[in-house]
């Protein structure tokens, strides 16, 4: 699909996410917990090149949230920064209401703070279900009991109810290297969603699926819990905006828009620069 075709596209017609601002004008004032993410002037630079630039936004708790920009915008850096892959330069970053700007990656995890990647990291010559059964054992406190009994039965029962969340369990016991690329990326989503999540940062789920993997995506990010945030990052616009309740159009590192997708869709700057990005 081209670019245009997928700016005309129908967002699906979700409602606003509907948030405020609790920020001061200072902007230091406490934030309220309600915003499951906060990012207050959010910088990364890699030497000179400011990779993330001066990003400010707000994600309510259980919100549906989308970044889109152009290759090189900065939104992979901007998903690093925020689970400490890459810690800002500068900024600030709340969740739940809480500073974690400093924080390591493994103390946003134990927040409920989950990410899957642009590209696979999944251990492709175990099972579907041995994915998920580390991913479960890898999250749940006290993991290094791995062996004890009744651990292990608690975290096979969450196992099997991931891989029914993300309609695997037919193949459960397939080599990861002999799955299809869509059901590898459900097989992420599994990962990510083990040991019940607050907030998922999805990296383009969806590249490189077929149309019809597409539309099974669309239905597992629709089929998430209400209380659950995400934010998705994506190139396919027909996807971000049928997904999402609001959407962060970067470019060059910075917030280029923030509206609701038939907003962004209308944008006319943000159509030109898409139209003109590589995709
Ligand atoms: N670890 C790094 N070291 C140096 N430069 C980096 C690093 N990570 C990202 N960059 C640079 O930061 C800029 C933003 O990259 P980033 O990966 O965040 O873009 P993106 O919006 O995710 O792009 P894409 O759509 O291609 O995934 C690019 O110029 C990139 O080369
Ligand atoms: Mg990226």
């Amino acid at each position: 699909m081209t670019s245009a075709a997928r700016l005309r596209a129908s967002p699906g017609g979700r409602p606003s996410g509907g948030t405020t601002s609790a920020r001061s004008q200072s902007g230091k004032a406490p934030i309220a917990s309600s915003h499951a993410l906060v990012l207050q002037g959010v910088s990364r630079a890699f030497g000179a090149l400011r990779a993330v630039d001066d990003v400010s936004l707000e994600v309510a708790a259980g919100e549906k949230y989308a970044v889109l920009g152009s290759n090189g915008a900065g939104k992979t850096t901007l998903f690093n920064t925020i689970t400490g892959d890459f810690p800002p330069t500068s900024g600030r970053i709340e969740f739940f209401g809480e500073d974690i700007t400093l924080l390591s990656p493994h103390e946003r995890i134990r927040k409920g703070l989950r990410r899957t990647y642009q590209s696979s990291l999944l251990f492709r010559d175990l099972s579907v279900r041995d994915n998920l059964f580390l991913a479960v054992r890898g999250v749940a406190s006290g993991r290094f009991s791995i062996w004890r009994p009744s651990a292990s039965h608690s975290s096979r029962r969450a196992t099997d109810d991931l891989l029914d969340r993300v309609r695997l369990t037919h193949i459960a016991d397939q080599p990861v290297a002999s799955l299809a690329h869509g059901q590898q990326r459900q097989l992420e989503i599994g990962m990510a969603l083990a040991g019940a999540p607050r907030l998922i940062l999805f990296d383009e789920p969806a590249a490189g699926l077929s149309p019809a993997e597409r539309r099974e995506l669309v239905l597992l990010l629709q089929s998430l819990p209400s209380h659950m945030s995400f934010v998705i990052i994506e190139h396919d616009l027909d996807i971000a905006l049928r997904v999402s309740e609001r959407v962060t159009v970067m470019h060059n590192g910075r917030v280029l828009r923030t509206g609701t997708p038939s907003e962004i869709e209308n944008d006319a700057q943000v159509q030109a620069i898409y139209m003109g990005g590589r995709h």
